[in-house]
């Protein structure tokens, strides 16, 4: 970027950033390094800025470079093979014998995650509904939380934290808050602008954009963040990095994605809309929806209410799996933030121990025309 970032907008920056032509070929779009290798010289000093791949690539340093630049607040970042690995990364930095609060709802994913490996990392685990600050400010009170956990949308109930006022109860209490951003990607929200001490993203999902590319980031708001020199560390040392040809499918991605988002969750709070008015619609977890209690505290935080929904529909389990199976244009699949709208049966797919009901799907709205998405969902609940 040759101009402060500061002056640009974030459309701007995410077709801009990471995307200085190639200095060897003048190339404008940027070229993928393969090489796992770096030459050195006579001297045994590596010739350039690499050594090897795991620890530092050109397409990687790109994708690195684009991701600081867009997440307004942050001054480093590490990119990861997957979400999950990038989750995993920034947990194991609170030390041994310390507590972590994370959400009673959250991606079932990482709650899996955490359950099986707390033990290993001699860490406790409070699960705790962060929807309501007084449940935090009782999990503090227990003492040695090292961090908290949020994700603000959560999945798949959508329940809304307030960020600001969770930082300042966690810092209060000498922990560290950090956001699991994968839902609101940046335009949708600005977690270091609200305090956040750590961001991670599955750039799998809305920064890639095109339900193509595994991924996920760590940012901090420096490079002396001893958590996040951590996460480099582990990073450097593990190697669950993308690969370039990975990184540089990401960074194509993340071009488009303001266009994206802002038509994805247009598209969702008109589909909102319409499902909460529909008679085969039990309620539908959308923070837009004026109904949704979140919905304040998420006007506060957010620039757009993001592009997923929850809708729980008449008929219990028996309706929603075949209402899943009954959409034409929402694809019937796991994931999210891609251009295609999906959905999914959610308690079965999360599996035994779910507090997920078992008439609730989970939507993610895509960029199709609003009209059509609407009617395909009529069609299905109607069916
Ligand atoms: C909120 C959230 N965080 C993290 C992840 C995990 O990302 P990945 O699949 O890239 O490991 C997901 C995946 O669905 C998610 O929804």
């Amino acid at each position: 970027m040759t101009k402060d970032r500061d002056d640009l907008h974030p459309q701007t920056l995410a077709v801009h950033a990471g995307a200085e032509p190639d200095q060897e070929t003048g190339a404008v779009t940027p070229p993928i390094h393969p090489s796992t290798t770096f030459l050195r010289g006579e001297d045994g000093a590596p010739v350039g800025d690499y050594i090897y791949t795991r620890e530092r690539n050109p397409t990687r340093d790109r994708l690195e470079a684009a991701l600081v630049a867009l997440q307004t607040g942050a001054g480093a970042v590490a990119t990861f093979a997957s979400g999950s690995a990038a989750a995993s990364a920034m947990l194991r930095s609170v030390e041994p014998g310390k507590r972590i609060v994370v959400p009673d709802d959250m991606y079932h994913g990482i709650r899996h995650l955490i359950l099986g490996q707390a033990r290993h990392w001699s860490v406790t685990l409070d699960f705790v509904d962060l929807s309501n600050l007084a449940n935090l400010e009782a999990a503090l009170a227990q003492g040695d939380v090292a961090m908290v956990w949020v994700e603000t949308p959560s999945n798949p109930r959508l329940k809304i934290t307030d960020v600001a006022g969770a930082v300042t109860l966690a810092h209060a209490a000498g922990a560290r808050l950090a956001v699991d951003a994968t839902w609101t990607p940046p335009g949708v929200s600005d977690p270091f602008a609200l305090g956040a001490d750590l961001v991670m993203h599955s750039t799998t999902k809305y920064l890639a954009g095109h339900s193509d590319v595994l991924g996920g980031a760590v940012l901090a708001r420096s490079e002396d963040d001893p958590a996040f020199a951590f996460v480099r560390n582990l990073q450097h040392l593990e190697g669950a990095v993308p690969s370039p040809f990975d990184a540089w499918l990401t960074l194509r991605g993340l071009r488009t994605l303001a266009l994206r988002v802002r038509e994805a969750s247009s598209n969702a709070a008109q589909l909102a809309s319409f499902l909460e008015n529909h008679p085969a619609v039990v309620s539908v977890d959308y923070p837009g929806l004026s109904s949704h209690p979140g919905h304040e505290v998420a006007k506060r935080q957010m620039t757009s209410f993001g592009a997923m929904l929850s809708v729980r529909v008449q008929g219990g389990f028996e309706a929603a799996n075949r209402i899943a199976s009954a959409t034409r244009l929402f694809r019937r699949a796991t994931s999210l933030g891609g251009v295609e709208s999906l959905i999914e049966h959610r308690a079965p797919v999360e599996g035994d121990g779910t507090q997920t009901p078992g008439d609730l799907l989970r939507v993610s709205v895509g960029i199709e025309h609003v009209d059509d998405l609407i009617q395909d969902f009529r069609r299905a609940l109607e069916s």
